[in-house]
């Protein structure tokens, strides 16, 4: 997979030359370089931002260093009919990716490759999609991901929709907060989208239970020592039992995602759950809305206590 990163401080990108990133870096299962955006400036100032049209506070990225730079990458791609096909593989009326008009719809059979081919522009934003692992796996199918770090109040949006024409685009969120600038969200999507490519992690089973990855939390891990500060380690787990072990451990992933993410367990597809599972569930969920009833029950006899109970 190719990765450019984009900003005007590659400096803060310095972590993606170390631990397994790097080491994929390394083993060449990932091309990815970070390029200073002030490279393609060409006035003294190597200057990027300007005010903003219209009035308003903070500065904007300037349209022609993104323009330019955008242009270096897709000069590298092969001219892939990208307008030719929708994320979704549909075919629709298409240019090159230097802009020109394209005469031949592709064959069905070739939709999947020429999406997988199609450069993908991720624009940082807390405006964005947001990213999760499911973006996470689709974004590791791909062969070439570009990141356009923005800083100040943002790109100038003639960016976005030129390349829109050329590249996929997808503005996206890494949560509901806001950040100084794109960088520190690329390094969490590129981790989380390398983490996934073939190699890159040494024992590929560790992604198969991971929180998110069907939906539920993962389960609490222990090693040694077996007591620790007066704590044991649960006694199933030194059983030697692995059905028991398997479904002590999917008991934990449910009941923790029953405890921390509700919402979570709404949206799973169904017939993931079992009869057991559905039990742990409803087990889970009775305590909750019984230590609920608790806590509101303690609150109005306080509250009756201080006055303030109508
Ligand atoms: N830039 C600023 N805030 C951001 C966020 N929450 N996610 C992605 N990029 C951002």
């Amino acid at each position: 997979m190719r990765l450019d990163v984009f900003s005007i401080f590659p400096e803060y990108l310095a972590p993606l030359d170390l631990s397994l990133i790097g080491r994929a870096r390394e083993k060449r299962l990932l091309d990815l370089t970070v390029h200073d955006l002030r490279e393609w400036t060409h006035d003294r100032h190597r200057t990027v931002d300007d005010t903003p049209y219209g009035g308003g506070a903070g500065m904007v990225m300037k349209p022609e260093p993104w323009g330019e730079a955008l242009d270096t990458v897709l000069s590298a791609t092969p001219d892939v009919p990208v307008a030719e096909v929708s994320p979704s593989g549909e075919s629709v009326a298409g240019a090159s990716s230097a802009g020109e008009p394209v005469a031949e719809v592709p064959a069905a059979e070739d939709s999947a490759a020429a999406v997988r081919a199609r450069p993908v522009l991720i624009v940082p934003s807390p405006a964005g999609e947001v990213f999760t692992q499911t973006t996470a796996r689709e974004l590791a199918s791909r062969d070439h991901l570009v990141f356009a770090c923005g800083r100040y109040e943002g790109i100038d949006q003639r960016v976005i929709d030129w390349a829109s024409q050329r590249m996929e685009v997808r503005p996206m969120s890494i949560g509901d907060y806001v950040l100084n600038g794109g960088e520190v969200a690329v390094l969490a999507m590129v981790e989380a989208i390398a983490r996934l490519l073939p190699g890159v992690i040494g024992n590929p089973g560790s992604l198969d239970e991971e929180s998110h990855e069907d939906g539920l939390l993962e389960y609490p891990v222990y090693t040694k020592p077996a007591t620790w500060r007066g704590l044991d380690v649960p006694s199933i787990l030194l059983s030697g039992d692995h059905g028991k072990v398997a479904r002590w451990r999917r008991d934990q992933r449910l009941r923790r995602t029953a405890a921390t993410r509700p919402d979570l367990l709404a949206v799973l597809p169904a017939g993931s759950l079992d009869a057991r599972d559905s039990e742990v569930l409803r087990e889970a969920t009775t305590g909750a809305q019984e230590e609920e009833q608790r806590e509101a029950g303690s609150s109005r006899v306080e509250a009756s206590g201080s006055g303030l109970a109508e």
